[in-house]
């Protein structure tokens, strides 16, 4: 068998998204991964260390590499995946960039063991900080053996930089997730510091998910398939009693490939509506084979994010597939979904006449007669209970300001809890409730650098954590302690002895929530960002506590020396500006 690496043409290589390759232990395990892969292994067996850090241990029953390849493997832009640029848009590989293992030696001390099965003997090469040390020939079955040792031994900075092992650990165990859940066939085994974690048989993907993710899981699974002439849709959603606040299992496929898409989220997200309470997230293991010319791989270094040749449709397809299998799984009532087909499955051939749209409507109804009126005696009763709940004061005299004479704004408040702020000759529709978070951002994140006065709590609170919410507050436990937090962890539970002065003590098991969910969205590093995010959106005072104008008049006062007024922090509108009509 002829060697098959070859050097990539410059013209090709500079198409390729370039970037940074390694940039902690979980990098190293999720391009090693996918070599065994692309290698048609079935059988790979990952092997951590000190959570990556002294060793990672990639061996695979795949096809090898010749003594020449080998060498040529840790080429930058040695690829034996793609040869020409036409390739670049038919990638099937998990590779194509000839870049990984070039990455990971340069900055590592490597072994690597292989041989091919037509060939006797196999070779080892020993190559540290990207430069050669040895090449032998040795006795090993088929297949290849990677071992990084002592990554960023020759970058102390960049050593310096990782985290904790629990967060590195969490991050390898990520990677292999994603890996093991694309590829149910392969049998995979991880061990971590000598001790077996998971052994993963080949089998189907239930059998995948339950056995990483427990056996239980099983019975909160709800089937998804859908399949269409250019695009087929399967796996499953979480039944909508297991979303959690914090995001967990959350996994969108296309061809065998992980990846990140907030687009799509949203798609599932939105069958979810009305299901599960806001801001709670469904898991979801969703996998989508799509013809690899309508995808685009080569849009990022990372391999994650995939650019689709038709994202509507496909938001359109997720996200009527999975409101029909909660309908038919009566979750949610199926009528839904057989009248309101809202979407489009073919894409129409191009010069098919087009039709009209047919929209069902009732001639009888009238709005204005007695018998059609929108709410039944029961509902009125509940519409009127619930404005009741808001009349704590004497909310009605405030309603209309007084029209001034002088220059002063006049206010009113919608019943939506919105406010109409007439201001310089145009009406500003305000939200009050993320305009108060947009201040209360804007002051916690110019305050955090400084210490935070610390109260004391008389009373401690306290809240069970599992493991990863452990991990994830302690990366961040010393920082939170600067901004007045004292927390300790101990077995399964949280107790918080001290708070900082300015936050309200029934507030804060509420902050640590949210802190928990922006965990999952901003690394440890963006902490200012995501702790004033956080405090902002629990401590801000939410729309039915600003009944009256003089309520909202300090908070308008403040918000128009705001710099950047127009997103909340957690991007969302501010305000929206209608123009007066003019009535000459
Ligand atoms: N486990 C393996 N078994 C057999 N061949 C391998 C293995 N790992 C790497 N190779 C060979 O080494 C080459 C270089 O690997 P490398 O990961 O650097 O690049 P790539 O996979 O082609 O692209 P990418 O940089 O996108 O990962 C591959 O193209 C492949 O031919
Ligand atoms: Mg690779």
């Amino acid at each position: 068998m002829p060697d098959i690496i070859r050097l990539l043409p410059d013209n090709v290589s500079n198409q390729i998204a370039a970037g940074e390759v390694v940039q902690r232990p979980s990098s190293v395990v999720k391009e090693l991964l996918e070599n065994a892969i692309d290698a048609n292994a079935k059988q790979i067996q990952l092997m951590v260390k000190e959570a990556g850090r002294n060793l990672i241990q990639v061996v695979d029953n795949g096809m090898g590499m010749s003594a020449t390849d080998a060498r040529m493997s840790f080429e930058r832009h040695a690829t034996s995946k793609i040869a020409n640029t036409e390739d670049i848009f038919h990638i099937k590989t998990k590779g194509f960039r000839g870049e990984a293992l070039a990455s990971i030696a340069a900055v590592s001390q490597v072994e690597l063991r292989t041989k091919k099965e037509e060939e006797e003997v196999g070779t080892q090469i020993i190559i540290e900080g990207g430069q050669l040390i040895s090449q032998e020939v040795i006795h090993i079955p088929t297949g290849s053996s990677f071992q990084i040792k002592n990554l960023f031994y020759n970058v102390p900075a960049r050593r310096k930089f990782l985290k904790s092992n629990s967060v590195e650990f969490r991050h390898v165990l990520d990677e292999f997730h994603r890996v093991a859940l694309a590829h149910e066939d392969i049998q995979f085994q991880l061990y971590n510091n000598g001790e077996e974690l998971l052994r993963l048989r080949s089998g189907n993907l239930l059998q995948r998910i339950s056995d990483i993710f427990g056996r239980k899981i099983k019975n909160l699974l709800i089937p998804i398939s859908e399949e269409l002439e250019w695009v087929k849709l399967s796996g499953f959603v979480g039944k909508p009693e297991s979303a959690k606040k914090t995001r967990g299992e959350q996994f969108l496929f296309v061809n065998h490939r992980f990846f990140k898409s907030t687009y799509f989220n949203k798609a599932v997200q939105d069958a979810f509506e009305g299901l599960i309470p806001q801001r709670y997230l469904p898991s979801f293991f969703l996998y989508i084979e799509i013809d690899i010319e309508r995808i685009d791989v080569n849009i990022h270094p990372s391999k994650t994010e995939i650019k689709f040749e038709d994202e509507s449709s496909i938001y359109a397809l997720l996200r009527t597939a999975i409101k029909k299998s909660l309908g038919v799984y009566h979750v949610a009532p199926s009528l839904d979904f057989e009248q309101n087909q809202d979407w489009v499955f073919s894409i129409p051939k191009k010069d098919s006449p087009i039709e009209e749209p047919k929209i069902k409507i009732n001639p009888a109804y009238n709005p204005f007669k007695e018998n059609s009126k929108p709410f039944t005696k029961a509902e009125k009763l509940n519409v009127t209970e619930f404005y009741s709940s808001f009349r704590n004061d004497d909310i009605t005299s405030d309603l209309f300001d007084a029209p001034s004479a002088n220059n002063e704004e006049n206010f009113l408040r919608l019943m939506n809890g919105r406010w109409m702020i007439e201001h310089k000759g145009q009406l500003w529709c305000i939200d009050p409730y993320r305009i108060h978070q947009t201040i209360l951002y804007n002051k916690y994140i110019k305050s955090i650098k400084n210490h935070a006065l610390s109260q004391q709590l008389l009373f401690p609170l306290e809240r069970p954590v599992y493991d990863l919410e452990k991990e994830k507050l302690i990366s961040i436990q010393s920082k939170l302690f600067a901004q007045g937090f004292d927390m300790q962890i101990e077995d399964d539970l949280l107790t918080i002895t001290a708070i900082p002065s300015d936050i309200l003590q029934e507030k804060v098991l509420d902050i640590i929530e949210e802190l928990l969910y922006q965990l999952t969205e901003h690394s440890e590093e963006e902490f200012s960002v995501f702790f004033s995010k956080s405090v902002s959106k629990v401590s801000a005072k939410k729309r039915n506590e600003f009944i009256q104008s003089s309520q909202i008049r300090p908070i308008w006062e403040e918000f128009k020396n705001l710099e950047m007024p127009y997103l909340n922090p957690l991007n969302k509108k501010n305000y929206e500006i209608i123009s007066i009509p003019n009535f000459e």
